[in-house]
């Protein structure tokens, strides 16, 4: 019976890998993930370090207890030591380089590992950010091809070779670690992908259900557009934009409290007169960077039974089955992540409208005016109502297919 690597360098050798693997998967993402990031960020930091920790303990289990002999000689051997060597040097490289460019970075984003201890910068002159950026990125490329000439080695020892070389890393003969072991390196790259923020299906902009969406969509594109357009009178220079995503965010984006006196309105035409009317209770969570509006993350909750347009039996009409069936549907809800710039103030997030009982993608358009920790906000949004079945009955053949609903309010943050 051959000779085994230690427990300890076998727990150490798999589980190093998996955390590669996330973290690799996790790595590529950062850069495009602007505030939402923020803490993507501090867990592939914390998880990092974790590797070169782990790293280091393998090296000392390494030393304490030495590895079985070598297998093969030649120039075979010589390749897998070498191998070998490189792959401890990506294994202590990636995290010294991600350390490093941290510390080095214009804007000193303070790491806390795993939440709770804060990991110091290293003393590193400013001019090696782009050196360390450099070799980080490029490092998991070189580990990457490392990996595949390590499995290869292993599988030719095992498949061709056929010496049981590749079980000095597996515990016992168990054909399930066997298997299960290298599959954690495909669990770890699975785990960071389905961990990043827009990786979980959102609301899909898919081709609208019907005739009546499918021309509707580019027409209110088009007018809100325009409206937005008028209001702003100057275009953002979208350079100014992508510029702003990469870096670390500082911080996680604000949150704003909506601030009493705010309105939702609506307006609907109803044989050439416009019916007007507004909601009397209603909340906004709102979460997002202005400078980062893929950060936003918006939840609207609508009472239903607190519209009104001021005219009692009109008020009486709409609770009913007809219009909200605010009985069996009593709040309407709105969710968005992410947002996009359209033009100087002035946003648009696609997000998913709930209403009645009926989940369908909306758009809403927004600006945003003021500065610093407290934002005027105002928009539109216009709703078909027709999919959710409101306005479904005998009073409402003259009424429009489209409601414009208006908000606007004054919003806070800490
Ligand atoms: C365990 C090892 C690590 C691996 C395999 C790894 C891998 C990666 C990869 C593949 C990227 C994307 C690079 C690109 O844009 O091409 C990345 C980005 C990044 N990593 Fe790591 N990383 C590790 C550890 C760390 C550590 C310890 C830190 C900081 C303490 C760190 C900080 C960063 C930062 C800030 C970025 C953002 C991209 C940038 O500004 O260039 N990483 N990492
Ligand atoms: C499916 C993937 C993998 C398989 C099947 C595998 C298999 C093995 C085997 C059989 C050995 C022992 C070689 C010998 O006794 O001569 C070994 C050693 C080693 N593996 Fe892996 N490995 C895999 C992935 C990785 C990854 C992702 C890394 C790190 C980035 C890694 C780093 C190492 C190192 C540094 C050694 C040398 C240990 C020492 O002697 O100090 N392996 N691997």
């Amino acid at each position: 019976m051959q000779q085994r690597y230690s427990l300890a360098a076998i727990i150490l050798h798999w589980a190093i890998a998996a955390l590669l693997a996330f973290q690799i998967a996790v790595g590529w993402a950062l850069g495009s993930l602007g505030a939402r990031g923020f803490a993507l960020f501090q867990l592939h930091k914390s998880i990092g370090i974790t590797v070169l920790l782990l790293t280091l303990l393998r090296i000392a289990v390494r030393w304490w207890k030495p590895r079985p002999a070598k297998l093969e000689g030649g120039w075979q051997g010589a390749l897998a030591s070498g191998v070998h060597v490189g792959l401890y040097a990506f294994m202590l490289g990636a995290p010294l380089t991600g350390w490093a460019l941290v510390s080095t970075a214009k804007v000193k984003v303070p790491t806390l590992f795993f939440g709770v201890i804060p990991l110091p910068h290293l003393p590193l002159p400013m001019a090696s950010h782009g050196l360390a950026e450099g070799g980080h990125s490029l490092l998991a490329w070189i580990g990457i091809a490392l990996v595949a000439l390590h499995v290869a080695g292993a599988l030719r020892h095992h498949v061709m070779m056929r010496d049981g070389l590749i079980w000095r890393m597996v515990p016992g003969r168990s054909t399930a670690l066997l298997i299960g072991l290298p599959a954690l390196i495909l669990v770890g790259f699975l785990l960071g992908r389905a961990i990043l923020p827009g990786a979980a299906p959102v609301a899909p902009q898919a081709p609208a259900a019907n005739a009546v969406e499918a021309e509707d969509v580019p027409a209110e594109d088009n007018a809100v557009e325009a409206a937005s357009n008028a209001s702003d009178n100057a275009a953002a220079p979208a350079a100014n934009e992508t510029a702003a995503v990469a870096e670390e965010p500082a911080g996680p984006p604000p949150a704003w409290m909506v601030q009493p006196g705010g309105k939702i309105g609506f307006s609907v035409g109803n044989s050439g007169e416009t019916i007007s009317g507004s909601f009397s209770k209603w909340t906004a969570k709102i979460v997002m960077d202005p400078d980062h509006p893929d950060s936003a993350d918006i939840k609207v909750t609508i009472d239903m039974a607190s519209a009104s347009v001021g005219d009692a039996y009109k008020d009486g009409m709409l609770p009913g089955d007809e219009f909200f069936g605010s009985a069996a549907h009593p709040t309407a809800t709105f969710l968005a992540k992410g947002a996009e710039k359209t033009g100087a103030n002035a946003y648009r997030a696609h997000g998913t409208l709930t209403l009645k009982g009926v989940a369908k993608p909306q758009a809403i358009r927004f600006t945003l005016s003021g500065s610093g920790k407290t934002r005027k906000v105002s928009g539109s949004a216009s709703i078909a109502r027709l999919p959710f079945g409101v306005g479904n009955g005998d009073s409402s053949t003259g009424l429009d297919p489209k409601v414009t609903v208006t908000f606007n309010f004054d919003a806070k943050t800490q």
